[in-house]
């Protein structure tokens, strides 16, 4: 397993979408072998998810999950969800503003308006297929993560600029726990 260097936003790679992952190569070494990467990367930077893209890998990966989050102190724990070839279906109309960052967009944080209840299907990594209903931060990050299978980061996201700033200044407390982004 490796830990990545993750790409940063201005990088052109995190602009493309992401090629399906071929459900009979889900069980492969170099399937695998990129999701145990992703995991490891994520954990290793405190991160709720991490999406293939990012470590510029353009396949329709993306990992989350954590029981308890240094980078979202307040969040309910997310089961670690490995999910390949995702689709998401907002439930009805209802969004929400709340706060997000990026290990793309390290320093920044803004409020993001997104679905609050959702259905998301997919694979995980034995190619068993997933489908949840989920709501708020769950149901947030997951669309999170899935934009970055379509070229979107969160800062293309935000209606309100007068919530988008510096991470430090904003929740000085998040800087006292490392990795302060
Ligand atoms: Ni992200």
């Amino acid at each position: 397993m490796t830990i990545h260097s993750i790409l940063r936003m201005g990088d052109p790679r995190l602009l493309e979408s992401a090629s399906l992952v071929d459900p009979a190569l889900i069980t492969t070494s170099q399937v695998q072998a990129l999701i145990d990467d992703l995991l490891e990367t994520m954990y290793s930077v405190n991160g709720a998810g991490l999406a293939a893209p990012q470590i510029g890998i353009n396949q329709q990966v993306v990992v989350f999950g954590f029981e308890k989050n240094l980078r979202y102190p307040l969040a309910e724990s997310i089961p670690e969800t490995i999910l390949i070839n995702p689709i998401i279906t907002p439930l009805n109309d209802l969004q929400e503003e709340d706060w997000e960052g990026c290990l793309s967009v390290p320093g920044i944080r803004a409020k993001v308006p997104r679905f609050t209840q959702i259905r998301y299907q997919g694979l995980d990594r034995f190619g068993q297929r997933i489908d949840r209903t989920v709501e708020d931060f769950h149901a947030r990050v997951v669309q999170h993560e899935c934009d970055h299978l379509i070229g979107k980061l969160f800062p293309m996201r935000v209606k309100d600029f007068t919530h988008f700033g510096f991470t430090d200044i904003l929740f000085p407390e998040l800087s006292a726990t490392p990795p302060a982004e």
